[in-house]
């Protein structure tokens, strides 16, 4: 029988992860089943052990039963345990141990496929929930310049950034206090591209030669990337990189082996209509 695999969200039937990983398994001769587990919003935990009780190996986890993963586990790596948050679970007679690979795949996804440099340059982040808990920490090991968090509840961006205290050079704020300033990238975390919304960002936050990376990715430029391009963003990138390369990662931790990402990547753009230029 396949090893099984699966992604756990609600709601879940969008997800891309399992062509991703049907993809990824083909590559590396791997014979695996990978499917979409709807889970009740109140009933994650029930779930997930009727899929290990049925032989499941390892399992993603999406919105919003991140850092209900992250109680559950029985073991963190370092980096879930740093995030409070686990995207990709693995199964063992021991328990389950937890992992987080989103900020590993936002950093490939940046570095690799978007040769945008991190090192010695201004970052801006904006939010403050789990989509940018996860990714501070792999953005300060990069040793940016400065990371500055900024949120529309400013005391939320506080909090977070107390939680990588001492770390590297991280300060958090609200928009408005953001004018004056300007970034080498701009990294949009928060979910307002899901009711058509943009955070409110002063003029002037895109410098010359600027990276807008949204998160979200859909049809079409989101709110956020068309409100980069309006105030002078030099380049525009969209998150499903990131979403193949979390991916690739936490295939990784299963299979012991790192697919190639770039065909899958390129068959999710050929089949999606936003390019990341
Ligand atoms: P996620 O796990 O996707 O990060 P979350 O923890 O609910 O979800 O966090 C959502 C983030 O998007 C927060 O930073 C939120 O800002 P607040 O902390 O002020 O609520 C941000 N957000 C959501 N809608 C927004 C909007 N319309 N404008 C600006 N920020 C928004």
């Amino acid at each position: 029988m396949s090893d099984r695999y699966g992604v756990f969200g609600h709601p879940v039937a969008h997800s891309k992860s399992p062509a991703i990983h049907a993809a990824f398994a083909a590559q590396c001769g791997h014979d695996l089943s990978y499917e979409a587990i709807l889970a009740p919003l109140d009933g994650f935990a029930d779930s997930l052990c009727a899929f290990v009780a049925a032989g499941g190996r390892g399992a993603n986890v999406t919105v919003p039963f991140k850092e209900e993963a992250c109680r559950l586990a029985t073991r963190l790596t370092p980096r879930a345990a740093q995030a409070g948050a686990v995207n990709t679970l693995v199964f063992d007679p021991s328990g389950m141990l937890g992992d987080n690979t989103d900020g590993a795949g936002l950093l490939r996804d940046l570095t690799n496929n978007l040769g945008c440099r991190i090192t010695g340059q201004r970052l801006l982040l904006l939010g403050a929930g789990g989509a940018a808990r996860g990714v501070v920490g792999p953005l300060l090991e990069a040793r940016p310049a400065a990371l500055v968090i900024a949120n529309r509840t400013a005391a939320r961006a506080a909090d977070l950034a107390e939680r990588f205290a001492g770390r590297g050079p991280l300060r958090a704020c609200g928009y408005p206090d953001l004018a004056g300033e300007s970034f080498d990238l701009v990294i949009n975390a928060t979910s307002a591209s899901l009711g058509g919304e943009t955070p409110y960002l002063p003029e002037r936050v895109f410098a010359s030669g600027s990276l807008a990376y949204d998160m979200m990715y859909g049809r079409g430029e989101t709110p956020f990337l068309l409100l980069a391009r309006a105030q002078g963003a030099a380049r525009l990138a969209d998150g499903l990189g990131m979403l193949v390369e979390q991916a690739a990662e936490a295939f990784r931790f299963w299979r012991g082996v790192l697919p190639d990402s770039a065909p899958v990547l390129a068959m999710l753009r050929a089949v999606a209509t936003v390019p990341a230029h």
